[in-house]
């Protein structure tokens, strides 16, 4: 059900690599609600062409950039804003990559020119891109940004590895540059903190299938998915949420408020007796 919640609202969305990506369905979501979107990936991914499909679901311009470069994100800033006759309203960064997680090699042997990357693919494109909005006044007065983050930023969580670095950066990166968007403009800047959800990114980390079936055991509410993920970006981006900033809002059916659930015992239960 569509509500009209961003009728007349622009925005730029980064990271739709596939139809299982959250930024996927968040696309189609803000587009239900009325909102004109750009979309944005690597040029790598846009050569996999599954992104097309999504930019003709939903109307929409498809500008490439790595999130890393300057340059690319100057060129995206610029072209959105004469796609969309001027600023913007929403901007929303659902990026991830760790080169240490995709070759698997363990947190305590890790490679230090993957760890820059991960960091710098991951959370400091984040800073980029809002540095590069601001220099450009390319967003109106109460914008939205928002960025997706992780649990592993707070706690361990085995395996995540150099990823847990990078989504406490990203978080800070929200409240630190929150507070400056927010004190001139009025923007809003905050981060979601999802279930683990099968994506491309999410399937990399180590022991995944587990990890989304404890988590399953130990949320009230059970996993959020990526559509649930979705109608609750969309909330952040309408006015609705105007007084909303420089928080990370925990997106996971309870499961950050747990320390253990009677599903979880019942589960370890069965392991303990098989081997005592
Ligand atoms: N899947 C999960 O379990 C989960 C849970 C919590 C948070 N997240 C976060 O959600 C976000 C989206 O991930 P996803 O799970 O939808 O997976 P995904 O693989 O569909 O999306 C990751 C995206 O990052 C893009 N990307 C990688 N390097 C880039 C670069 N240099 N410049 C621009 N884009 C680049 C990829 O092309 C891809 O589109 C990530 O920040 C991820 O950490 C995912």
């Amino acid at each position: 059900m569509a509500y009209n919640l961003l009728k007349g609202k622009k925005g730029i969305i980064f990271g739709a690599l596939n139809d299982r990506s959250i930024a996927w369905k968040i696309a189609e979501r803000a587009h239900a609600e009325g909102a004109e979107i750009v979309l944005t990936n690597t040029p790598v991914a846009l050569r996999l062409g599954e992104l097309n499909n999504l930019a003709k679901a939903c109307n929409s311009l498809v500008i490439p950039a790595d999130a890393t470069n300057a340059e690319d994100l100057e060129n995206l800033v610029k072209k959105s804003m004469e796609h969309f006759g001027g600023k913007f309203d929403f901007l929303l960064h659902s990026i991830g990559m760790s080169p240490n997680v995709r070759k698997g090699i363990p947190y305590d042997n890790i490679n230090y020119d993957y760890y820059i990357k991960t960091l710098d693919i991951s959370a400091l494109s984040f800073h980029k891109v809002i540095q590069i909005c601001r220099q450009h006044d390319a967003i109106n007065d109460w914008g939205s940004i928002v960025a997706l983050s992780y649990v592993a930023a707070q706690r361990t969580l085995y395996g995540y590895n150099d990823m847990a670095d990078a989504k406490a950066l990203l978080e800070s990166i929200a409240r630190s540059f929150g507070y400056i968007y927010g004190r001139e403009k009025k923007i809003r800047i905050n981060t979601i903190s999802q279930s683990p959800t099968f994506t491309t990114a999410g399937s990399g980390v180590f022991g995944f299938d587990r990890l989304i079936d404890f988590t399953e055991r130990m949320s009230p509410l059970g996993n959020a998915s990526a559509d649930d993920c979705a109608d609750y970006c969309v909330t952040l981006f309408s006015d609705l949420t105007r007084k909303v900033t420089m928080q990370n809002l925990f997106h996971d059916g309870g499961f950050s408020s747990m320390g253990m659930s009677e599903r979880a015992m019942t589960q370890y239960d069965k392991s303990f007796k098989e081997c005592p």
